[in-house]
């Protein structure tokens, strides 16, 4: 498992050549930003992968970057678009026709992406924007994908509550010390972005007069591993040791740090019904085990906002 510092070091020591292949490269709308595509093509590089599969492609901006960076023959790239006829395809198509080892495909990647998976891989997920979570928990089961990126993951963003809840081997590109080490890659993404009517007004950290908690759409990791899926809830890890009861039941004592605690207890069912449905794919939910484990839950939090107790990650 990569900690949040070795994979801004993987970042930071590729990035000198990532700056090689994005020169002169004109930013396309639709399109990943180069500090996104940057975690993407160091990542890929540092997990020794030969093959990369593309779901969405558009005008090919995301495509053209990966393209660049692993033009040698040994590598293969997939790239796949449900649109066939629009300008957006064709001037992929113009931008992307030199790339010998990257195939173009049309249809749809809940069909088509299993298939392309013969070796071990890296998959990016960027089209289907619905289920595209269920696409990514499909492409997980396979034990060749070694990562799964998935953009549009910007904080408070449904995906990525689901993915801090169900996940634990994760890293997003909107990670402050990330972004402050390679915000200056996207310096002309945001001038050519802004040429777009629709994205005129957007900026850092903003869409227009809409504050956002992310820096931008965000690309993140999902490292494939065994134990990378939320877990059983087990017994309180609590610390043997009695703690120290705090007994000032002021409101301000209740709510610092109990919102998150308190989000778990009632985001618990949604996550719940969704795991069985999508990646356990039961048909027929078990509510005597639900009930159980959400009762555990409210237990173990309830606890720790009353006592001011540190949970240690109650699913592991
Ligand atoms: C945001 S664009 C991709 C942009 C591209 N990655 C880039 O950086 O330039 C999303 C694309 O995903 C495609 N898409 C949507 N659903 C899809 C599916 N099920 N399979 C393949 N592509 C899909 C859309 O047609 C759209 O062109």
């Amino acid at each position: 498992m990569l900690s949040k510092k070795e994979i801004i070091k993987i970042c930071s020591d590729y990035s000198h050549f990532f700056k090689q292949s994005i020169k002169n490269m004109k930013y396309e709308a639709k399109g990943i930003f180069n500090s996104e595509m940057l975690l993407l093509v160091a990542l890929t590089k540092h997990l020794n992968v030969n093959l990369i599969i593309e779901s969405g492609r558009s005008r090919g901006q995301s495509t053209k970057i990966i393209a660049e960076n692993f033009k040698d023959q040994k590598y293969k790239i997939f790239s796949i678009e449900f649109t066939k006829y629009s300008s957006d395809i064709r001037i992929a198509f113009e931008r992307l026709k030199k790339y010998k080892n990257l195939v173009q495909i049309f249809g749809d990647s809940f069909k088509i992406l299993p298939k392309l998976i013969s070796e071990e891989c890296v998959v990016l997920i960027d089209g289907p924007k619905t289920g595209a979570l269920n696409l990514t928990f499909q492409t997980l089961q396979n034990p060749l994908v070694k990562a799964v990126f998935l953009h549009d993951t910007y904080k408070r963003s449904l995906n990525r509550n689901r993915i801090d809840f169900m996940f634990l081997n994760t890293f997003s590109s909107d990670d402050t010390k990330y972004i402050d080490k390679f915000r200056n890659l996207d310096k002309y993404c945001w001038i050519d972005l802004r040429r777009y009517k629709n994205y005129k007004d957007w900026g850092p950290y903003r869409r227009g007069n809409r504050k956002m908690a992310s820096y931008f759409s965000t690309l993140t990791v999902l490292f494939n591993t065994t134990e990378g899926f939320m877990k059983e809830p087990q017994k309180s890890k609590l610390s043997p040791k009695k703690p120290k009861k705090v007994l000032k039941f002021s409101i301000k004592n209740l709510l610092s740090g109990s919102l998150s605690k308190l989000k778990r207890i009632y985001l618990f069912p949604i996550f719940y019904f969704s795991y069985e449905k999508t990646y356990n794919r039961i048909k027929k939910i078990d509510y005597k085990d639900f009930f159980i484990k959400w009762l555990n839950i409210i237990r173990i939090n309830l606890k720790a906002i009353f006592l001011k107790r540190v949970i240690k990650d109650e699913y592991s």
